[in-house]
């Protein structure tokens, strides 16, 4: 059995990780982590070899958003009944079920490779009607294609601060692929941005390895408003005009 967790990673300087025992090139130790649940964080070896495969050394790490801070998430998202709300690499399905049960979302998704998490997940999930998750890669583009279980979602959340380059790449051109995507949340933002999307708004929230750890959140840009148009924008021109309007009437 191996874990590594992701709030070693981010605490230390170097790559020295928690995991339980040797996994390849990665150092082990077991006592840089109090905040995960060492258990349940596991994945078996086998597991991680096949995540390694499609996400890099690191991507079957461990590490969670908290309660409070997908609280804090699901309030920047406007997250409510009409969401169908998807947690990319899920887990033991944890954000998922709060998500469903905090938000009223329509529909709770998540979706994992590690199939004694994605396991752990079906169980924590039983009894929420509107909570399913899936087991496979979540980049597997063929599932946010029209017909594809993830093709209606409207908000993506990735967990995907140990994902490698490749892995979000391909997460990246399945967001962009997803037209029913209102809003996308990350770890790790994409240099260039998502096609489609404003230039992210960093929020911070609670995880098990930072008090604050800053999430990235795009939302949709509107069609028929040009590139450059943005929040800030929109603030200074309600501003001008209001000015503008006072000085028309102090005129009069
Ligand atoms: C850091 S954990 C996040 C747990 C949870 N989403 C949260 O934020 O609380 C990332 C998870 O992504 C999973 N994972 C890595 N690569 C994946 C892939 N290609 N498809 C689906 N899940 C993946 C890992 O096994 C791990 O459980």
């Amino acid at each position: 059995m191996a874990v590594i967790c992701a709030d070693s990673l981010a605490m230390l300087p170097s790559r020295a990780v928690h995991i339980g025992h040797q996994v390849d090139t990665l150092h082990a130790t077991t006592s840089m982590c109090s905040s995960c649940d060492e258990d349940e964080a596991m994945c078996t070896a086998e597991e991680h070899l096949a995540i390694k495969e499609i996400g890099g050394e690191l991507a079957s790490g461990y590490g969670e958003i908290t309660v409070g801070g997908l609280l804090t998430l699901g309030t920047v998202l406007k997250l409510g009944p009409n969401d169908v709300f998807v947690d990319c690499g899920s887990g033991n399905g944890r954000a998922v079920v709060q998500a469903a049960r905090d938000f009223g979302l329509k529909r709770a998704l998540g979706i994992e490779f590690a199939t004694s998490r994605h396991e752990r997940a079906v169980a924590l999930g039983k009894p929420e009607a509107a909570v399913s998750f899936l087991q496979g890669d979540c980049a597997d583009m063929i599932r946010w294609t029209e017909g594809g279980e993830l093709s209606d979602c409207t908000c993506a959340y990735a967990n995907n601060k140990l994902f490698d380059d490749l892995l979000n790449a391909r997460l990246k051109a399945c967001f962009e692929e997803c037209a029913s995507l209102r809003c996308v949340a990350a770890f790790t933002p994409w240099p260039g941005g998502l096609t489609g999307f404003a230039e992210p708004v960093e929020v911070r929230c609670e995880t098990t390895w930072s008090q604050a750890s800053p999430v990235y959140v795009y939302e949709r840009r509107n069609a028929l408003l040009p590139s450059w148009w943005s929040g800030e924008v929109e603030g200074a021109l309600v501003a001008l005009l209001l000015v503008v309007v006072w000085n028309v009437v102090a005129a009069t």
